[in-house]
């Protein structure tokens, strides 16, 4: 695992929007998996900047998000669905049918989460994860005890989780509690994480899931079982974390993340 601390908000923001714009420079038909959550919207936008103003080519690229709220159509604005497609989907030219969501409305829950494991596979998976950190120091919506080798599959929130969303629905009330979300092995399969994390509210997690034991109780602390993941965190949210002078100095003489595109 490799610490990126950069001084502010924004910039570590451009750090992980320049990593996807990198892949996919690469790899046009990159298969990038992707998250929701407040944080990723100013990665967005600046993806969406580069697609229009670079010329960002999304066209043969292909998507999978991490979690869907179940119950939720896609037309309900508090839908990951409907969220994408306004940060992203509809303001870059990717093709709409090479994005991917579990579908939250599906009859039968664990057909459903076996079909999204197989378009994954059948895209040779992920090449490149992102991920934001919810407050229970969940990936996707692997709650607390989600298993290490846990696939795509319904799942109960928490209630720090309900907490933390409850505001985007306006009452903890109005709230789906379940979620179709991949699990802690599918995202392990990616070919290389990417975490991102911002503002002192993150920083105790941040600091519990990379120097912290690896435990299920945390699930982005199984991150440190991956052999390319990228944490990269502002200042505020590198503020819990005890070995920042070596991260910097790694950052300045030895990177690794210019080496995985
Ligand atoms: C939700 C999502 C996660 C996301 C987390 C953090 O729980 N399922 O994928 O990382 O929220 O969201 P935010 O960026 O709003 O703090």
């Amino acid at each position: 695992m490799e610490v990126i601390i950069r001084e502010t908000r924004e910039l570590a923001v451009s750090l992980t929007a320049a990593i996807i714009a990198r892949a996919l420079n690469v790899r046009p038909q990159l298969v990038l998996g992707l998250a929701s959550g407040r944080t990723m919207e100013a990665v967005y936008s600046l993806l969406v900047e580069m697609c229009e103003d670079d010329g960002l080519d999304f066209s043969l690229a292909r998507t999978f998000n991490l979690d869907e709220y179940i119950g939720l159509p896609p037309e309900d604005s508090h839908s990951y669905r409907f969220y994408m497609n306004k940060h992203l989907f509809h303001r870059v030219n990717i093709d709409l049918r090479n994005t991917h969501l579990p579908n939250g409305m599906a009859e039968d829950l664990d057909a459903e989460c076996v079909r999204y494991e197989n378009e994954i596979r059948e895209c040779n998976g992920i090449d490149l994860q992102l991920l934001g950190i919810g407050r229970a120091g969940h990936i996707g919506f692997n709650e607390p005890l989600s298993a290490m080798r846990s696939r795509t599959r319904p799942k109960a929130l928490s209630p720090g989780t309900v907490e933390q969303n409850a505001l985007l629905f306006g009452g903890a009330d109005l709230m789906p509690r379940r979620a179709i979300t991949m699990g802690v092995g599918t995202i392990l399969e990616a070919k290389r994480c990417v975490l991102l994390a911002t503002g002192e509210e993150k920083a105790e997690v941040v600091a519990a899931a990379v120097e912290g034991p690896v435990t299920s109780m945390i699930s982005a602390s199984t991150l440190q079982l991956h052999p390319k993941c990228t944490v990269i965190v502002d200042e505020a949210a590198a503020s819990c974390l005890r070995m920042t002078d070596y991260y910097r100095w790694i950052f300045e003489n030895e990177p690794e993340w210019q080496d995985y595109a």
